[in-house]
């Protein structure tokens, strides 16, 4: 009998082993992909502004949304309470004279509440423009896909009103297929465009601070069609943001006082908080703070009841600080320092604005330098705001914060001096801040 080398034995059974591992990973892969987890209940359409209907698939983040109609803790700096702004510092009400936030300004609320606060504050008018529910409405994604950008800008307020039912909802951040984070803003999405920015290639974390810049940002009104758009071009701090309104030649109102072409800020909370802070730049996203994992049983959830963080701050801060009684008494230290701060800013922003009025109507002052006076209390001003209108009294940012403030109080006294100069009096008409 011929013997069969060993050779042979070995080639066949490497053979027969190939055909095997080839076959069962033919087999392996032409398996249909396993289902994990609970196929969704009710298919959300792209633009479904109702956030119960998407409830019935994440009843968790649902029912914690709508926690935020019923928060009414006010903390020592924020809060839901509607507290009236003029009130508890009634140096803005000269700040803003002439001007809308003079006559009404209140504490941020719950997003539950953001159709009502706005159709009830005393700054809208027969003239404001639809732009106003650009940051109200889940309603606004279906509204700019079908009208446009522009056309939705170019409705009043009260006629675009009878489409807005929905307040925030889960369409404004999620997109319903993949449940994905995603940009739904297209004045955010132009911004990012015009600084040469895709979103689409953020991170996860960046896109968990990023869905918040939708809304919590500094914005204007472009031109006779009140488009919406995010001064950003030049860059997102506070210089950037001064530079480009003066290159475009921008002002939302002139100061009674003063004369001055003012800017408002609206809430640059984005733009503080990423201007290299310490949490930004440790990795730190809106969400750790105002979404904080939160178990129901054995499901783990972000918690969508977006509120102060200092109303339940093991759950915002203990993640990430072993004592969150040292975060918490830091942050009271923080925003103190910064009020006070603040407190002298303005004090500093009215005694220009007063000594360019007294100024002006002294016989023979030279124009020309009260002019650039008007101008140091625009600059001084939009910059105080910056702090003063973004919603965390600082702590976003805080060293930053106060770098901001002290910039704009020099800024200031610079314009007093200039006023001065320009009546060529000497220190006679120096005033006071009431
Ligand atoms: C490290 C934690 C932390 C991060 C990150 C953070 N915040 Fe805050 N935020 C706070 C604290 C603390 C306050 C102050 C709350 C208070 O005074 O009651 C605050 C206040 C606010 C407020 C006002 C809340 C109120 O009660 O009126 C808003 C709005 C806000 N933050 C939005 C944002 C946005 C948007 C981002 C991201 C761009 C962000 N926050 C990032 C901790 C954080
Ligand atoms: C203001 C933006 C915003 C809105 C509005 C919003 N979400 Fe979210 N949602 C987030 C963020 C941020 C996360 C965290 C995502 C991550 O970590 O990748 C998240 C996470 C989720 C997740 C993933 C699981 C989890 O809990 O982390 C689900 C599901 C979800 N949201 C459902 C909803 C539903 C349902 C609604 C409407 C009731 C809603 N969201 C409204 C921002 C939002
Ligand atoms: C569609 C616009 C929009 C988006 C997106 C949005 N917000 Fe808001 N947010 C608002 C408005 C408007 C208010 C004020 C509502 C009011 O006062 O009636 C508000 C209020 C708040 C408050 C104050 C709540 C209170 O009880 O005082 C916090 C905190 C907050 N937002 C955090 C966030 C965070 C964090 C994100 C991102 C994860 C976010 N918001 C995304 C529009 C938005
Ligand atoms: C996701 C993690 C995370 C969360 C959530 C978080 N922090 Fe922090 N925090 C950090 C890191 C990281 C630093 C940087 C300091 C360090 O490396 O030890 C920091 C620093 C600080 C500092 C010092 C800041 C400075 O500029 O000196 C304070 C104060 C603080 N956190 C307060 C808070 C408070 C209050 C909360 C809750 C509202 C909070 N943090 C939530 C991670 C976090």
């Amino acid at each position: 009998m011929k013997k069969i080398s060993p050779i042979t034995i070995l080639s066949v059974t490497i053979a027969i082993l190939v055909v095997a591992v080839v076959g069962l990973l033919w087999f392996i892969k032409s398996q249909p992909d396993p289902i994990r987890g609970i196929p969704p209940i009710t298919e959300i359409s792209p633009t479904e502004p109702d956030s119960s209907v998407w409830g019935t698939n994440f009843p968790n983040q649902y029912s914690s949304y709508l926690l935020t109609a019923d928060n009414n803790t006010r903390t020592a700096f924020g809060g839901s309470e509607p507290v009236q702004k003029l009130d508890v510092d009634p140096r803005l009400i000269t700040l803003f004279v002439d001007y809308g936030f003079s006559k009404d300004y209140r504490e941020d609320r719950g997003h539950m509440h953001m159709i009502t606060d706005v159709e009830s504050t005393e700054r809208i008018t027969d003239t404001t423009p639809g732009t106003c529910y650009s940051c109200k409405s889940a309603n606004n994604v279906e509204l700019w896909k079908e009208m446009g950008a522009a056309q939705y800008a170019n409705t009043p307020f009260s006629t675009l009103g009878k489409q807005i039912e929905e307040p925030l909802g889960c369409v404004n951040c999620h997109d319903s297929a993949s449940m994905r984070l995603v940009v739904t803003n297209p004045a955010l999405e132009r911004a990012l465009e015009a600084q040469g920015k895709d979103w689409r290639s953020f991170s996860r974390q960046e896109m968990r601070s990023l869905v918040c810049a939708n809304c919590h940002v500094e914005y204007y009104f472009e031109g006779a069609g009140n488009l919406l758009v995010f001064p950003w071009v030049k860059g997102t701090r506070i210089e950037n943001i001064s530079e480009y309104y003066q290159e475009i030649g921008f002002s939302d109102w002139t100061h009674a006082e003063s004369g001055a072409a003012m800017i408002k800020m609206q809430h640059p909370d984005y733009e503080l908080f990423t201007a290299d802070s310490t949490h930004y730049k440790a990795g730190v996203a809106c969400a750790d703070c105002h979404m904080p994992y939160t178990k129901d049983g054995a499901a783990k959830f972000s918690n969508h009841n977006m509120r102060s963080p200092l109303i339940e701050p093991e759950a915002s801060c203990g993640t990430c600080h072993t004592s969150v009684n040292y975060a918490t008494e830091r942050v009271a230290i923080i925003q103190q320092q910064v009020w006070n701060t603040m407190v002298i800013t303005e004090d500093a922003i009215i005694e220009a604005a007063l000594s360019i009025k007294e100024a002006s109507k002294v016989a023979g002052v030279n124009l020309a330098v009260l002019k650039e006076a008007r101008q140091l209390h625009r600059e001084a001003q939009l910059r105080w705001d910056f702090i003063a209108a973004e919603n965390s009294m600082g702590f976003h940012n805080p060293s930053e914060a106060l770098r901001i403030l002290a910039s704009a109080t020099d800024i200031a006294r610079q314009g007093q001096l200039k006023a001065i100069e320009a009546t060529g009096q000497g220190l006679d008409i120096q005033v006071n801040a009431p």
